[in-house]
């Protein structure tokens, strides 16, 4: 839980010596919510394969699923990240299939950002009690 509670979005990063690939500066084009991947070494995209799924339409739990755990290892091995949203825009879909030639039926869910934290942002408690319901809603 230490995990859940300490992680923070982390948007700038180290410079990273080695030359970046042009490609994450291309997704800023794309991406109206990218630009911190102007300067981040690395980024994950998150896809779902819609022709391996065993249960039709699964992959819009599994992949969020995905990413989360993504997100949290980033931060447990000391990198910063953050997640950007790419479903179900679909400027961003189309954008990001178009740019990386995934095939139709591989249809990315997120991006992750991530890189040598170059900024520190402490926890933030972002639970809402009265949001909780109890057996009913109402
Ligand atoms: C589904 C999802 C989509 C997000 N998309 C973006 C994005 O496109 N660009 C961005 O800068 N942050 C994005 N974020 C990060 C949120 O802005 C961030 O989680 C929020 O500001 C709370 O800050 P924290 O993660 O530091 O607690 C996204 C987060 C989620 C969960």
């Amino acid at each position: 839980m230490d995990a859940i509670y300490a992680r923070r979005s982390i948007r700038r990063y180290e410079r990273d010596p080695v030359p970046r690939e042009q490609l994450l500066e291309k997704i800023t084009e794309i991406h109206p919510f990218s630009s911190m991947l102007k300067q981040a070494p690395a980024a994950i995209m998150v896809c779902g394969d819609l022709s391996l799924e065993k249960y039709p339409g699964s992959w819009v739990q599994d992949c969020p699923a995905a990413t989360q755990n993504i997100r949290l290892e980033i931060a447990g091995q000391g990198y910063g990240g953050v997640w950007l949203g790419v479903n179900p825009f679909e400027d961003r879909v189309k954008g990001l299939q178009r740019l990386c030639g995934l095939p139709a039926s591989v249809a990315p869910l997120s991006l992750l950002a991530m890189g040598k934290p170059a900024e520190k942002k402490e926890p933030k408690d972002v639970f809402l009690e009265p949001r909780v319901r109890f057996n009913r809603c109402g």
